[in-house]
């Protein structure tokens, strides 16, 4: 579904260059649903923008379901955004008209399909999102948890392919967070819709497949819960790029004081990676 292979972004303001992404790698399969989490300024949500078809990768390759985003034209772009994906802005007023009720919203994001469909596909969502009481409130008299879900609702109105979401959960605390969570993954997991959603929450990682960590424009990790012998343990995957690079854990690096120049040696099926030091003791 997605694919993005050494993803370069550079944004230049004035004589400023911001390297947002350096070589960033990424899969995606179809109705997998992705967390992607990392610090601020790590790269979220210009990794976002890029899936979403609004921004143009520097360098590198990003597909989404069979699509090359960064030689797609103006044309294909406009039916990308409008067929394949919904993406739900970091900033929840910037998703929605304020001079729309809640249902006009989800409705107006539904491009085709009768009037009554539209509208029973609207009143859907919006129930399933936990705003079936509300269908005639206006963005203004909605709280921002509720924007959140309306907002969501309206990316999903399309039944798009691929549901991008930067930080849905931002304005919850870690209830609120879990139960939007789960309400909007039981919609994904029905619809058979493919997910990557940003969020700051490590709550969320019981209802995701995988959450991936971004460092510096880059995925560095991987976790996830998987069964072994009957029970789910918690599994943290360090991420290799093609050249063989690999981001070690911050606190592993400190432990040992590694920096700079290491030793790494490769034995019968694991490769160690040594301070140089105690090389020289031995
Ligand atoms: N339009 C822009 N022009 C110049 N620099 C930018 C622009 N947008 C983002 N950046 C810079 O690119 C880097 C990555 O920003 P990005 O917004 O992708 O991070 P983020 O992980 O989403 O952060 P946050 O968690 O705060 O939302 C940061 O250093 C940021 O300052
Ligand atoms: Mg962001």
């Amino acid at each position: 579904m997605v694919l993005c292979e050494g993803l370069v972004h550079i944004y230049t303001a004035a004589d400023l260059e911001v390297v947002a992404l350096q070589g960033l790698d990424l899969e995606v399969a179809p109705g997998e649903v992705v967390a992607i989490a990392g610090r601020s300024g790590s790269g979220k949500t210009t990794l976002m923008n890029i899936l979403a078809g609004m921004e143009r990768p520097t360098a590198g390759s990003v597909w989404v379901d069979g699509r090359d985003l960064s030689r797609l034209g103006r044309a294909e772009q406009a039916r990308y955004r409008s067929e394949v994906v919904g993406y739900v802005l970091q900033h929840a007023m910037g998703n929605v008209a304020p001079y729309l009720s809640a249902l006009e919203n989800v409705q107006a994001a539904t491009v085709s399909g009768p009037a009554r469909d539209r509208g029973r596909r609207a009143a859907n969502l919006l129930a399933r999102l936990g705003l079936g009481d509300r269908p005639g409130a206006r963005p203004g008299s909605l709280t921002g948890h509720e924007n959140q879900r309306l907002a969501l609702a309206t990316a999903l109105a399309n039944r798009p392919r691929l549901l991008l979401a930067d930080e849905p959960t931002a304005e919850l605390d870690t209830a609120g967070a879990t139960q939007l969570m789960s309400d909007l993954t039981a919609i994904l997991r029905e619809e058979g819709t493919g997910a990557v959603i940003v969020t700051h929450d490590p709550q969320v990682e019981s209802v995701v497949d995988r959450v991936v960590m971004i460092r510096d424009g880059r995925t560095s990790s991987e976790r996830r819960w998987v069964e072994r012998e009957g029970e789910l343990i918690h599994d943290e995957l360090a991420i290799m790029d093609r050249a063989g690079r690999i981001q070690l854990p911050r606190a592993y690096v400190e432990r040992l004081g590694l920096g700079g120049r290491v030793r790494v040696h490769l034995d019968d099926d694991r490769i160690s990676i040594l301070p140089v030091e105690t090389d020289q003791d031995e």
